[in-house]
Parts: C-alpha cells; structure tokens; sequence
C-alpha cells in the first residue's frame, strides 16, 4: 500500500517453535520507547470474532479449503477492525503472523492451491491504495527438527503443532517461496543462536532498515 501518511506493518513468522513471540513483546517495548504509538496483534485473531476463528483452526478437525476460508475470513475482520484503523493513525503494527503463514501452513504444509490463495489474499486484502501487506516481514529461520525438539518440550500442542516435522519442512518450503517472491519485504533472521543472538539481530536488521534508531 502506497499512502505516505500511513504508519508501519511489521509481520513474524517462522514455523511453530521458531522463537518469535518474546521478541515481538520486545520490539513494542523499543517502539514505545522512541515515542512511537503500537499496535500489538497476531493472526489468526486480533478482534473478539477472529479470535472465535483460532479457536477453530486451532482446535477443529476440516478440510483445507475451509481452514484457508476461515483463516482469510479472520484476517478480513482483523483489517477492517484493528490494523487498517491503525496504519491509518499512524501506528507501529506489530503482527504476529500475516497471510505469509497462510502460503506456508495451508499452501506448503497442507499442499492447498496456491493460485486460490492468491485469490483470496486479494479479494481480502485488495484497499483503493493496493494490498494491504507488511512493510517488513521478520522471518525466523529455524531447522524443523530443531524446532520440534523445542515444541516437544512445551505446552499441550494445537492442530498444527501437533504435525510431523515433514509437515513442517514443507511450511518452511512455504516460506522459502514467498521471501523469494518478495524480497525487498522479508528480514531472514537465524534463530537456531540464544535468545540474546537473536535480539540483537532482530534490532540492528530494523536499524539497518531505518524502520528503528
Ligand atoms: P502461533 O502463532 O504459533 O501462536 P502460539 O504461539 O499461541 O501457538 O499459532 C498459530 C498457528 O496457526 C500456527 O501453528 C500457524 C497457524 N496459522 C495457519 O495455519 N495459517 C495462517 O494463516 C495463520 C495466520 C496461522
């Protein structure tokens, strides 16, 4: 989207166990620290009806055409209520996955019709300025079995946590595809390094990109 007057979308994605949420809660805090507005999101969810949404995605068995229904339905209504509202106020908009996670999880993962999914990412996301779509994706790059071992340790697994690491081999494939299809957006950050490692280069590739002092 084009509009100069329009605040900033920064999305992370990475497959489950990459390690993306403490630094998102860090980076609001940076931004709030250089007097920057925040808007701190995650998809699928965001408003009280989109989060109705995850519940399901997260937790009900359906076939792939209705998850990647259900997934724009939610992110239709995140735009409308929450980030398109605070782009347009000025906002730092903060998201937790975007419709990248879409192309990974139901297009890589689940093997569903990229050409509906581009379909649908414009019939959602389509405003009179163009596609509504981060301005920078962070992507945290981490090696399936890797993340696995990670997650096993965890909390009670959801539907796609719950998945083989082939599963996400291929959602990594997903991503793979779409930071080559748009790479002035996408930020690959090596996540297998601690948690500080990581930080640190999630800050110095923002101040790289002038998006932070
Ligand atoms: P996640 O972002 O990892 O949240 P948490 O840290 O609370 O587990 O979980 C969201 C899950 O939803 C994740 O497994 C990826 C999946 N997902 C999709 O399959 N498609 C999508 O379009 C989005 C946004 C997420």
């Amino acid at each position: 989207m084009s509009n100069t007057t329009r605040g900033l979308f920064i999305s992370f994605e990475g497959i489950d166990g990459a390690g993306k949420s403490t630094h998102i809660d860090g980076l609001a805090q940076a931004f709030e620290a250089r007097g920057r507005q925040v808007t701190l999101t995650r998809e699928p969810g965001g408003t009280l009806l989109a989060e109705s949404l995850r519940q399901l995605v997260l937790n009900q068995p359906m076939d792939a055409l209705t998850e990647a229904l259900l997934v724009f339905a939610a992110r239709r209504d995140h735009l409308k209520l929450v980030i398109e509202p605070a782009l347009a106020r000025g906002d730092v908009v903060l998201c937790d996955r975007f419709t990248d996670a879409t192309f990974a999880y139901q297009g890589g993962g689940r093997g569903f019709d990229g050409h509906i999914l581009s379909t649908l990412e414009k019939w959602v996301q389509d405003t009179p300025q163009g596609l509504c779509e981060p301005d920078l994706t962070l992507w945290f790059v981490l090696d399936p079995e890797v993340a696995a071992q990670r997650l096993s340790q965890a909390r009670v697994p959801d539907r796609f946590e719950s998945q083989p690491v082939d599963f996400f081999r291929l959602v990594h494939e997903g991503y793979r595809q779409r930071c080559e299809s748009a790479p002035h957006r996408f930020i690959e950050i090596a996540a297998h390094r601690s948690r500080e490692e990581v930080w640190a280069s999630v800050m110095s590739s923002l101040v790289q990109r002038g998006v932070l002092t």
